[in-house]
């Protein structure tokens, strides 16, 4: 194991309550839609722009409305989601994600920030963490979203490591599908999603230790 390349929203902090609560009020205010619960975790991993086009499908709206207006709509939510991020602090990191951080920079492994989310490098700064990882990668840059791999190689070619050299960190079904694609291991966080396609599964991030992750890679 060189590298790990870790998602961020569900892994280094819990703001998949902040995505679900920007989208419910722009699909109530702006669509007339109620999302069911179970949107939360089918949104998790997915873009910004392909959660605007699912929230459409779902609500049968997916003609009537033209490319601009889609994205306004996506913007919209962007300003209600900022709004509750801004509030984030080096408490909101989830439990065990500093003790390892902290343990692969001793064993001199790679990190790298493999999120579909653009407001990754701001979240990261809140939190106080953008310093410990040696890259981010862009979500705008690639050409498909999760699951595909593309930000998986991305994050892994930014480290100048082989993905195959690394282990991928996810709580969502799409990212885990993601790192697989990309032909690094994958260790899955959470017991509320589908993700039995990891190599390896913890109930919670207190749960994720440097020799975790070094097991699932030789397993
Ligand atoms: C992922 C989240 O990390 O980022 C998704 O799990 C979100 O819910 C996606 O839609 C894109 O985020 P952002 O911040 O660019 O809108
Ligand atoms: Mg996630």
């Amino acid at each position: 194991m060189q590298g790990v390349l870790f998602d961020l929203d569900g892994v280094i902090t819990d703001t998949a309550k902040f995505h679900f609560k920007a989208w419910s009020r722009l699909a109530k205010e702006k669509l007339n839609v109620t999302l069911p619960a179970s949107f939360e975790s089918d949104l998790k991993g997915i873009s910004r722009l392909d959660s605007m086009n699912r929230i459409l499908k779902f609500a049968k709206l997916e003609n009537k409305y033209s490319a601009d207006e889609i994205d306004a709509m996506a913007q919209y939510k962007n300003k209600l989601y900022l709004n509750e991020i801004s509030k984030l602090t080096q408490k909101d990191i989830l439990p065990g994600i500093e003790n390892l951080l902290d343990e692969l920079a001793v064993n001199k492994i790679k990190l790298s920030v493999a999120s579909a989310s653009k407001n990754a490098p701001f979240i990261l700064e809140k939190l106080g963490l953008k310093d410990q990882f040696d890259a981010i990668a862009d979500p705008a840059k690639v050409a498909h979203g999760k699951p595909a791999p593309d930000i998986f190689i991305e994050a892994a070619n930014k480290i100048h490591v082989d993905p195959g050299q690394c282990v991928g960190i996810e709580d969502a079904k799409a990212g885990v599908e993601a790192i697989k694609a990309a032909g690094a291991i994958a260790v899955g966080v959470g017991s509320s999603t589908d993700l039995s396609e990891a190599d390896t599964v913890v109930a919670s991030t207190g749960e994720l230790t440097y020799s975790v992750l070094a097991q699932a890679f030789r397993k």
